[in-house]
């Protein structure tokens, strides 16, 4: 008889919209997903991600950052009691706005993916479709990284790339890589959870899905590409 799958228990980190968490949860709730959501943690109250969490009946807990004030070290020890408690094997940064403290960062190691809405290493940090206009940059993206100590670094684990097409405004950009967020995301949080990962000193290695470890958007003959919600 074949074993059931046993999923890895992932808690989804966020500060506001969820729409990266709302991927996540949509993959999720097939069965034969390899990660469950099992709590979505934010660090404010009111993000709205945390309604869309409940609405899907995932465990959900709020520590505000903000009751911590300079205290890193608390406000983590707060957060991972949550993560304990929920009994969190891997952790998914999904629009989650508070930079992590090395202790946190080292004690979760190649346990804690982030999604970065630039093509690392381009633009790590804030404003990254406003600076690719600026830079004239021709193609853009979304990076799916573990993370490292460093703000938006780590080994990467996936890429989408979008055009950066004459007269877009920072919200068309940004609505065509979110777009490709929302693809990429659940595939790379999969072959974590899966266990298909593995580290080739600063790269990855992603086992039986190679093609699909550098993803090149749009794919020739794509059409629609000022559709925000265009998929491949
Ligand atoms: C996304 O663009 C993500 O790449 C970045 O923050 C944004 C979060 O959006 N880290 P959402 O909350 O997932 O909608």
């Amino acid at each position: 008889m074949p074993q059931p799958l046993r999923r890895v228990r992932t808690a989804v980190l966020i500060s506001g919209r969820g729409s990266n968490m709302a991927a996540l949860l949509e993959a999720a709730a097939d069965p034969a997903y390899p990660a469950e959501i099992a709590l979505v943690l934010s660090n404010r109250e009111d993000a709205a991600g945390l309604e869309r969490a409940r609405a899907a009946g995932v465990p959900t807990a709020v520590v505000e950052s903000r009751v911590f004030r300079r205290d890193r070290d608390a406000f983590e020890r707060a957060m991972e009691a949550e993560l304990h408690g929920h009994g969190i094997e891997l952790v998914a940064l999904a629009g989650f706005m508070r930079v992590l403290t090395e202790g946190f960062v080292t004690r979760w190691q190649d346990r804690l993916v982030n999604i970065h809405p630039s093509l690392l290493p381009a633009f790590p940090g804030l404003d990254t479709h406003a600076r690719a206009l600026a830079a004239g940059v021709k193609l853009h993206g979304c990076t799916v990284h573990l993370v490292r100590p460093g703000v938006d670094d780590g080994p990467i684990l996936a890429q989408a790339a979008v055009p950066v097409l004459d007269g877009d405004t920072e919200s068309e950009l940004a609505a065509r890589v979110l777009a490709q967020e929302h693809r990429l995301y659940p595939a790379a949080l999969a072959w974590l959870a899966s266990g298909r990962v593995r580290l080739e000193g600063a790269a990855t290695r992603i086992a039986a899905d190679q093609a699909a470890g550098a993803l090149a958007n749009p794919l020739p003959g794509h059409a629609a590409l000022r559709t925000s919600g265009a998929g491949l």
